[in-house]
């Protein structure tokens, strides 16, 4: 997005500027959320355009925790609730509640801890985005299970691999496990040089977010399947049909929101002193 302002009269109202500065989305909605002046400066984080990314901020979390406590009543309530292998049809469950705490909630909330805790230290920064991601990947793993199982342990096999749902979902699973393999060799151990690091970095957030959006679309098809299978009437907008068509949008929202945040240059994390000190003594600190 593209507003033009003039930096050098801050009171002036930015639709009179003359002098082209382009403005990031985050301070395009700084404009609308608090009109102040220091709304039109382009050079890193205002207090103003911070309180604006907290406000955001939180309204993801209750977005985010919202879809996982609507998925677990849409379980509870109308699908029978969980099981292990004792019942493949309900042990499949495990697999939608999984998937959005792992690949959706803890994925969003791990590639936002650079820009939710800008003030810490790089390191700690680092080790909590890995364990996130790692968590992740343990819940996506046993979901996946819990899928397969669903469909090899049913009374008549059902076969494997064949929606249009599994392929986006499992792609987003292989590209996750690649970006963890190279986040984690690059920047945590052994660590590569700082030139490959930096050359490397644009590449890691690239791949970082599409596989989040992956994931995000990859539960709008599942979601759409399974309202299908479990619902044959469907097509009469029951209660349950709303409170699919809920969640839905609500993935949409947090998709939308996460990304927002994650990629507005204005909130990203500005190096702190302490990380180049500490850019002296590990290999690993980027
Ligand atoms: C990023 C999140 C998700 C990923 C990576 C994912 C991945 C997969 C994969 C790989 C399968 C194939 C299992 C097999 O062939 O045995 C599958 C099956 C299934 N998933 Fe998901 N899933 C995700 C989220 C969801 C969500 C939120 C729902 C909502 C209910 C869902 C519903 C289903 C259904 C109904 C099946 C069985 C039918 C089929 O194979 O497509 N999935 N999922
Ligand atoms: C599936 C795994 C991973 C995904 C999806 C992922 C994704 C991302 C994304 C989207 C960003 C941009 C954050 C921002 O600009 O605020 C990022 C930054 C970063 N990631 Fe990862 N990452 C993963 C694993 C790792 C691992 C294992 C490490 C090793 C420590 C790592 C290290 C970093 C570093 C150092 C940054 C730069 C933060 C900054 O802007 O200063 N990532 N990652």
């Amino acid at each position: 997005m593209e507003v033009h302002a003039n930096n050098n009269a801050p009171t002036k109202n930015v639709w009179q500027s003359t002098t082209s500065t382009r403005l990031s989305l985050g301070q395009w909605l700084g404009i609308f959320l608090r009109p102040t002046a220091d709304t039109m400066e382009s050079s890193g984080p205002s207090p103003t355009s911070l309180n604006n990314f907290r406000v955001v901020y939180l309204i993801t979390q209750m977005v985010g925790a919202a879809i996982v406590i609507l998925m677990g009543s849409w379980i509870g309530v109308h699908l029978g609730g969980l099981s292990w292998t004792s019942n493949p049809a309900t042990q499949f469950n495990w697999h939608p509640l999984l998937m959005s705490i792992g690949m959706i909630f803890l994925y969003g909330n791990s590639i936002l801890v650079y820009r939710g805790f800008r003030y810490a230290r790089k390191k700690p920064l680092k080790v909590t985005h890995a364990a996130i991601h790692g968590l992740a990947f343990v819940f996506t793993v046993v979901a996946l299970v819990a899928a397969f199982d669903s469909h090899n342990l049913a009374k008549v096999p059902i076969p494997n691999m064949y929606t249009l749902h599994s392929w986006v979902g499992m792609a987003a699973v292989v590209l996750f496990g690649l970006q963890y393999l190279f986040g984690f060799v690059s920047y945590l151990f052994p660590g590569v040089r700082e030139s490959m690091r930096s050359t490397y970095m644009p590449v890691h957030v690239f791949f970082g977010v599409l596989g989040f959006v992956l994931a995000v679309a990859a539960s709008l098809l599942g979601l759409l399947e399974k309202a299908i299978f479990a619902m044959p009437d469907y097509r009469y907008l029951p209660p349950q049909g709303v409170l699919v068509n809920m969640i839905g949008l609500l993935l949409v929202v947090y998709g939308g929101l996460v990304v927002f945040l994650v990629t507005d240059p204005m909130y990203k994390r500005k190096a702190l002193p302490e990380d180049a000190m500490l850019l002296t003594h590990s290999p690993s600190s980027q």
